[in-house]
């Protein structure tokens, strides 16, 4: 067992010419936001940057993202939502990480394995070490080069994240066909966020190089002016020669 996950390992870091960045965070703390200025601002200085997110990057996967959100599942046990989250994360490396890896791309992802030790291993309690497991068994163990954490009052976040998926339902009630609904974990109580959070601020403290936590209470500007300096030390990403 531990010989077999050494050599994936090895392999992963071997094949990899690329940079794989993750974005992490309660809901509602403005990831995907900054997630798109990150990647403009990247491309603008000459880099392929490939976005995309979990659950989901996949045809395959967005099917799989729909049963998780959807809050008419239900019933999920917390082991299958544990299993979905990482059938979805096996086929986005298989389908796009790992390629874009090869092609010396930048993936900027919403959400990794981050986001299933807090909210499953934290929220449902399923505890860190299976998620670790499977993540060397299902994901050959891939590592981001940088995962931003970001960071801000529970309250606020949560709040936040309500109340978009609930004008997200008030504009696709207009049109019932286009039903968008992504509030099954939205629905989950205050305890569970704090679980999630600590979850967060656990993996952050066991993985400093890794992990930069940032304050995302201030604007969307003031958020990506942090963020833009933490990518600049850390993967050292200027303009590209040539
Ligand atoms: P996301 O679309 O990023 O939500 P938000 O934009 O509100 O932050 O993620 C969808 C939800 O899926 C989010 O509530 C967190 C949850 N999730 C898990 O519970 N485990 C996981 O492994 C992943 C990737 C997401």
């Amino acid at each position: 067992m531990v010989q077999r996950l050494t050599c994936a390992d090895i392999i992963s870091t071997m094949s990899r010419r690329g940079k794989f960045i993750t974005f992490e965070g309660l809901d509602g703390t403005g990831k995907s936001t900054q997630l798109r200025k990150l990647a403009a601002a990247l491309r603008a200085a000459g880099h392929k940057v490939v976005e995309t997110r979990e659950p989901g990057g996949t045809a395959t996967g967005e099917k799989i993202r729909r049963v998780l959100l959807d809050s008419a599942t239900r019933g999920l046990s917390p082991l299958a939502e544990m299993a979905l989250m990482f059938a979805s994360r096996a086929q986005h490396i298989a389908e796009v990480i790992q390629p874009a890896l090869d092609q010396g791309q930048i993936i900027l992802c919403d959400r990794f394995t981050d986001s299933t030790e807090a909210y499953q291993g934290g929220g449902r309690k399923l505890g860190s070490e299976d998620v670790l497991t499977l993540h060397r068994v299902l994901c050959g163990n891939l590592q981001p080069d940088l995962t931003i954490l970001l960071d801000s009052d529970l309250a606020m976040s949560v709040g936040r994240a309500r109340r978009r998926n609930q004008l997200a339902n008030d504009r696709s009630d207009k049109n019932a066909t286009k039903r968008i609904d992504e509030n099954r974990f939205e629905q989950q109580n205050r305890a569970f966020f704090a679980r999630v959070r600590d979850g967060y601020l656990a993996i952050a403290a066991r993985e400093p190089q890794r992990v930069v936590t940032v304050d995302a209470s201030g604007t969307p500007t003031q958020t990506h002016r942090r963020i833009m300096e933490v990518v600049g030390r850390k993967l050292k990403t200027g303009a590209k020669n040539g």
